[in-house]
């Protein structure tokens, strides 16, 4: 019967963690995926999660969740991104549920843009996440690249940007890395995203913010959602997917939020109705533990606050792995320019390495990372990234 059925190739990122499980070499190093590692290289479940964990635990039912989610958590997200006092939340412009991460957001957004701005494409910066492509290809929707990423100054490339802004189809919807751009770790300055944002409302543009980030690209979650408020503060309609994986390391419980900013109170109405409905057949509704965690967490101030301390902390330490990194090749003697390394934010180096290179590596050094020379800063520590930085060196030098 299924004769005919070809096997899948592997997921660019997931199928490096496959590959690294089968090394059974005990010095092997994942650098694929993003997910925090300590400097013991070990996960971490944070202080103020397994509080939460503590108050959670025993004190609820294990009932279904409504289709749209955790009503307090959906409002504690929308917080987060737009601010506690954002007019638009006040006026009751946002149409928001509970999603599953940021994949899952993604998706949400992509099967409500195939419904309601039929014909419309979605421009998807290069390069980008490589699910993202995945996302809407499914969903059944037109997908382009914008300029992004320049490799000549390994910085952005503002004028490419602008220009496929400018020529974009009017009304189309744009992908943004609201911050720690995932691969590149560059990301745009509140001077650039304001130009970005007055370059898209001339056009009509419709900006979709993927947050997976917030609070590992300067250690503070204010700080780091600037782009959506710059946005917001223009009379911007936009969408904001947020994903607790990575800030609260929440990873496999599978917790986040789509919200959509509408004109007014009944379009929110409607529009989240239609969220629920493109919802309901496909995971019927969200898991429900996550979301009493990032609840818990969120409504309490000393909880919160600690939360933020630890974010930060995992924000530092991938800094202080960068300056390391760099130095440890320098040290090694090698003559290339590594400092892009530092100049970069958020969990990902965007070494430069090639394809070539990074098979090098995991072929010669057991270091495992995505075929663009992506390395999960998140995996370095103090005990490995001396024999990162020699291996980097030998596949670079060759
Ligand atoms: C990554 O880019 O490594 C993460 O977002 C994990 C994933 O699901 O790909």
């Amino acid at each position: 019967l299924f004769g005919n059925v070809e096997q899948a190739p592997k997921d660019p990122i997931l199928g490096i963690t496959e590959k690294f499980l089968a090394d059974t070499n005990p010095i092997k190093m994942n650098l694929g995926v993003g997910a925090y590692r300590d400097d013991n290289g070990q996960p971490v479940v944070l202080d103020a999660v397994r509080e939460a964990e503590r108050r959670v635990a025993g004190s609820h039912f294990m009932e279904y969740l409504p289709i749209g989610g955790l009503r307090d958590f959906i409002s504690e997200s929308v917080k987060l991104a737009y601010g506690d006092n954002a007019a638009v939340l006040a006026e009751g412009q946002v149409a928001a549920v509970q999603s599953l991460s940021g994949t899952g957001s993604c998706r949400l957004f992509a099967d409500f843009q195939k419904r309601f701005m039929p014909g419309t494409k979605v421009f998807i910066p290069e390069p980008t996440w490589s699910n993202h492509f995945n996302i809407w290809r499914d969903a059944g929707v037109e997908f382009a690249k914008y300029r992004y990423y320049k490799a000549e100054t390994r910085g952005l490339d503002m004028d490419g940007f602008l220009e496929d802004i400018k020529h974009a189809p009017a009304g189309s919807v744009f992908l943004l890395h609201a911050c720690a751009h995932n691969p590149t770790g560059v990301d745009p300055t509140p001077e650039q995203w304001r130009q970005l944002s007055r370059a898209m409302l001339e056009r009509g543009h419709f900006p979709l913010f993927d947050m997976a980030y917030q609070g590992f690209a300067s250690g503070d979650c204010d700080r780091d959602a600037a782009s959506i408020r710059i946005f917001l503060a223009d009379g911007h309609r936009l969408a904001v997917s947020q994903s607790y994986a990575k800030n609260m390391g929440l990873y496999g419980q599978r917790v986040g939020c789509l919200s959509v900013v509408c004109d007014n109170k009944r379009d929110a109405s409607a529009v989240e109705s239609q969220l629920k409905a493109i919802a309901r057949p496909m995971y019927s509704n969200p898991p429900l533990h996550g979301a009493l965690l990032v609840t818990k967490i969120l409504q309490d101030n000393d909880l919160k606050q600690l939360w933020f301390k630890e974010v930060k902390g995992m924000a530092d330490r991938i800094i202080s792995m960068r300056s390391l990194l760099r130095k440890r090749l320098e040290e090694a003697g090698s003559p290339l320019p590594w400092g892009h390394i530092t100049d970069q934010i958020g969990m990902f180096a965007y070494s430069g390495m090639s394809p070539e290179m990074v098979d090098a590596l995991a072929a010669q050094h057991h270091i495992y990372m995505t075929r663009n020379g992506r390395i999960s800063m998140a995996g370095v520590n103090t005990k490995n990234v001396g024999r990162l930085a020699e291996a980097m060196h030998a596949v670079t030098s060759g």
